[in-house]
């Protein structure tokens, strides 16, 4: 599995940052800073190799986007699904929440590319729109999918607040799920070099309408407004008694909102768990 340089998901964040800067402060739906989110992480895609497509919704009197990038090949009947929200509130740019999982998104996307993989499963990658409206976007996308589209997907793994200044290591799933989910929970845990802790994170991100629809989920997460405990800054190292993320939802979720640690750990993550479950189809000579 190759290693996922943090570098370039760091660029992709000061990217995501410069989008906010330039539109008014915020990258939330509604507002050009979304918009110009989806037309930069799209114009990547493309230019990997990516089919890319941008799936309109209306929300609040405006329209929303989300990014769907499939790559080319595998068996179109199981397809496995990567996904987080590029949209932030309106408060501040959402660098944490949820730059970087759009950006530990994308650099495996394009590493994906650039490694001319060639899996088993059909790849597909989703940054949803209006989840700080409450899921819109993701909702939207599976409650539209035609049933027979549905039922391909085997699986999806979501990535929401990877890169918490202050982080725990968390990995979820959802209850009530086909069994196929703890297998997820399961390599989601094995990705990480460090101590994990499972938790529930409820209908709290965009897995929610996956687990609805009963398909198989998991995700990570580095923490929003709750505390670390003594215990925790103990196994993770940080502050106790301090919130994951003090920034959360508000303005200074900024590019200095980022522990570099964690986002390189859960960019690895992404890219273990994406190997390890895709199946080795090989890549292509050349
Ligand atoms: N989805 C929440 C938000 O965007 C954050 C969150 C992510 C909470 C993952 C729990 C688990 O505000
Ligand atoms: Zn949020
Ligand atoms: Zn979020």
């Amino acid at each position: 599995v190759p290693d996922i340089p943090v570098a370039n998901v760091q660029a992709h964040l000061n990217d995501l940052q410069a989008i906010a800067t330039n539109n008014g402060g915020n990258r939330a739906h509604g507002r050009p800073g979304y918009l110009a989110s989806v037309n930069h992480v799209k114009a990547k895609l493309d230019a990997a190799g990516y089919q890319t497509s941008v799936q309109q919704f209306t929300s609040s009197g405006a329209t929303g986007y989300n990014l769907i990038a499939d790559w080319p090949g595998g068996n179109p009947d199981d397809v496995l699904m990567l996904g987080g929200h590029l949209d932030s509130v309106s408060a501040g740019p959402g660098i944490n929440d949820n730059g970087t999982g759009s950006a530990g998104l994308l650099e495996v996307a394009l590493t994906v590319a650039r490694e001319g993989l060639a899996p088993t499963k059909h790849l597909r990658f989703g940054w949803w729109g209006a989840e700080e409206l409450g899921l819109v976007g993701s909702t939207y996308y599976v409650n539209n999918l035609p049933t027979t589209e549905r039922s391909r997907i085997k699986a999806y793994l979501n990535f929401d607040m990877i890169g918490s200044p202050n982080p725990g290591y968390f990995v979820y799933s959802a209850s009530g799920q086909p069994t196929g989910s703890l297998l997820l929970q399961q390599t989601l845990q094995a990705a990480f070099s460090v101590p994990t802790e499972l938790t529930s994170v409820g209908g709290r991100s965009d897995h929610a309408a996956f687990a609805r629809a009963g398909i198989p989920v998991g995700g990570t997460f580095t923490g929003a407004e709750v505390t670390k405990t003594a215990a925790q800054a103990q196994k993770w190292g940080g502050t106790a008694g301090v919130a994951f993320d003090r920034c959360y939802h508000r303005s200074c979720d900024t590019i200095g909102n980022v522990d570099v640690t964690a986002l390189d750990r859960n960019s690895d993550a992404i890219a273990y768990t994406l190997w390890t479950l895709a199946g080795s189809g090989g890549n292509p000579p050349g």
